[in-house]
């Protein structure tokens, strides 16, 4: 029986596929304020601006490719249970083979009826944008498929429940300032040993933690030593 592995990650995932993070020096919050980019009343005043604010990054991410450290876990599934319970809304994990992948704050990929949110609709590669006007087949106006801030996260219980049943948990690239996915440190079993990568600190209450400070490409071939060493 394998053990499971299960791994939070953020924005700093992706930033060596080059996309931009969100806290960081000149991340995303610094070019465009959240409050009109990424809530519902900020849809429901300006949605062309919002539609074309996700536009723009998901026409980014059909140029990123997954770096190693993307390549890195689902390698990892070779000697390990591993489940990815992740921040961010690219499809990196998955392009790079990881089979189970849970989207705390929805998907870029996808859009979303604004009448009847259980219509979601995949968008293609060469026709990639929404825009005002488009609508799912009950004619409600089509938005992109995340969660904005103030919005419920759907997959938090799910994501609790795998987190409960680590054998080992890895944290990578989240500044681990936004709930609730911050707060699935909580959940991680006391016994259970918990890593970090990222290449700076990032303030957590648990004290037991091993931080490999690293960037996400050399942290995950770091931390796949680390654990198959302890490996039989
Ligand atoms: N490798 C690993 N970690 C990195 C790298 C890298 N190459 N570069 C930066 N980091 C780290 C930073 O040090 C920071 O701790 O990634 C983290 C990025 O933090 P944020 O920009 O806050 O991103 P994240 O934690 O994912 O944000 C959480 O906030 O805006 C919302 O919904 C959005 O999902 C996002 C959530």
């Amino acid at each position: 029986m394998k053990k499971k592995l299960v791994v939070l990650t953020g924005a700093g995932m992706s930033a060596e596929s080059g996309i931009s993070t969100f806290r960081d020096s000149g991340g995303l919050w610094e070019q465009y304020p959240v409050e009109e980019v990424a809530t519902p009343e900020a849809f429901a005043r300006n949605p062309e601006l919002m539609l074309n604010f996700y536009n723009a990054r998901r026409r980014e991410l059909l140029k990123a490719k997954p770096n190693e450290g993307h390549k890195g876990l689902a390698d990892l599934e070779k000697y390990f249970d591993v489940s990815i319970i992740t921040q961010n809304i690219d499809n990196l994990h998955e392009r790079a083979g990881s089979s189970h992948v849970i989207h705390l704050h929805g998907e870029l990929m996808n859009a979303r009826s604004t009448g009847d949110p259980s219509l979601v609709y995949r968008l293609s590669e060469d026709n990639p944008d929404i825009k005002v006007g488009d609508v799912c087949e009950k004619g409600y106006q089509l938005r992109p498929d995340v969660v904005w801030f103030g919005e419920p996260v759907p997959m938090i219980e799910e994501a609790i429940r795998i987190t409960r049943q680590a054998d080992i948990f890895v944290i990578i690239g989240t500044s681990m300032v936004v709930y609730p996915a911050a707060g699935l440190l909580n959940y991680v079993p006391n016994a259970v040993p918990i890593y970090l990568i990222d290449p700076k600190d990032v303030a957590m209450h648990r004290r037991d933690i091993h931080h490999i400070r690293k960037g996400a490409s050399e942290g995950v071939k770091e931390l796949k030593k680390l654990l198959l060493k302890d490996e039989p």
